[in-house]
């Protein structure tokens, strides 16, 4: 299923704020943070010319953020920045000077640090962004959990050091219950999704997400025609929107926001032309993107810069999955998590259909985009899922296992 925006609102310039936060000043910003991260280097990109021959299109290009920080996953840039820059925020107000990026290891920001507790719900990835930034500039951190967030995530999150509250209840349970209980004890809620009232943190964690497509842009041998972005709440999806429409103007690529079908809050909204919470259905096998409202910021700007929005069923998600696991000849093997090759099973769909093919103009000259946006976050149930190993998918593939 495919529908085109057809919203008024499409095309339409992004507000102030959001195109601020989001083009190629802010993401150098970014950069310039990751720089002083211990362990940060640019993930990698990978060409899939065999996928693309299958899929007759040009080319397929797949910036893997499974190596993302050692955490698995793109939430690495965005939580963990928030977190830093929030700190500076206060060492600035606390020391009467703007302390530079640099400085975020400082004794005395540290001391600033020390006095903050940031918290915030997760399904799992942000939470381990959160509490990793908490630990880096030495801020308490809760982190609430919901009942569906499994023992490994949860374990994943607590090896940063940070306190965690197991709820009862989904993940909307989860977001009320860190609101109330930061409201109680005076705690930053550093959340990546926004609702009225709250944006500006959510923004700056779309913002941390802007480094992937500076080093993206930088490694394509030219410019995307086509992006296909999955999404929860929509943030990495609008941050993808909102910086190519940036950079390229008018001459932007084609973006199609992929949802799942059981959670599908952006295509709803889409359908609906103002955003819309979705009844909740049964658990989806991507976990991430089990999200049942859009963030704010991110359907404002996916209103305006996203083409398309689609939805993709569990047994897609696993089939590229395994995919990229076992790849054609030539293509390197890729490991994937649940929610990380969803945007490459929307591909995949409209890639076989002709009329859809039509709809968004995918030609044999298309220039694909992608984000492998998770590794194997949970190691237990990728084995499960795809029979190998995480460690062992290149070694298997090789034997042809
Ligand atoms: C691996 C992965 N992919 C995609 C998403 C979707 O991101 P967003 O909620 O910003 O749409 C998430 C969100 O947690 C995620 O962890």
């Amino acid at each position: 299923m495919l529908i085109r925006n057809l919203l008024a609102e499409h095309r339409a310039p992004l507000e102030r704020a959001d195109a601020d936060a989001l083009g190629v000043t802010a993401a150098s910003e970014v950069e310039r943070f990751l720089a002083h991260r211990e362990g940060h280097a640019p993930t990698p990109l990978a060409s899939l010319p065999g996928l693309a021959r299958e899929l007759d299109v040009g080319s397929i290009h797949v910036k893997d953020e499974g190596h993302r920080l050692g955490l698995g996953s793109f939430k690495a840039l965005g939580g963990a920045y928030a977190v830093v820059r929030l700190v500076l925020e206060a060492a600035s107000k606390r020391l009467g000077r703007q302390p530079g990026i640099a400085e975020w290891r400082s004794p005395e920001v540290a001391a600033v640090a020390a006095g903050m507790t940031v918290a915030c719900a997760t399904d799992g990835n942000h939470g381990r962004s959160v509490a990793q930034g908490a630990q880096l500039v030495g801020a308490p951190c809760v982190i609430f959990v919901h009942a569906g967030v499994s023992e490994e995530r949860r374990q994943a999150i607590a090896r940063y050091g940070a306190r965690i509250v197991r709820i009862e209840g989904n993940y909307d349970d989860s977001v009320t219950e860190v609101a109330r209980a930061a409201e109680e004890n005076g705690w930053i809620v550093v959340s990546d999704t926004s609702w009225p009232g709250y944006e500006r943190i959510p923004r700056l964690v779309m913002q941390g997400y802007t480094a992937l497509l500076r080093e993206a842009l930088r490694d394509l041998p030219a410019p995307p025609t086509h992006v296909f972005v999955q999404a929860g709440v929509g943030g990495i999806a609008a941050t993808v929107a909102a910086h190519l429409a940036l950079v390229f103007g008018a001459g932007r690529p084609f973006l199609t926001v992929v949802d799942p079908a059981g959670a599908a809050c952006l295509f709803e909204s889409a359908k609906a032309g103002r955003p819309v919470k979705v009844a909740h259905g049964r658990p989806t096998v991507m976990a991430m993107l089990e999200c049942y409202e859009p963030s704010l910021v991110a359907w404002r700007i996916l209103s305006r810069a996203a083409d398309a929005f689609m939805t993709v069923e569990d047994d897609e998600a696993v089939a590229i999955m395994n995919r990229l696991a076992r790849p054609l000849a030539g293509d390197p093997a890729i490991v994937a998590g649940e929610s990380g090759g969803v945007g490459l099973a929307g591909l995949a769909q409209v890639a076989r259909d002709p009329a859809l093919r039509g709809a968004i103009g995918l030609g044999r000259d298309a220039r694909v985009f992608l984000i492998n946006t998770e590794g194997a976050t949970d190691p237990v149930l990728y084995q499960q899922l795809v029979g190998i190993a995480p460690g062992k998918v290149a070694a298997a593939t090789l034997d042809g296992s």
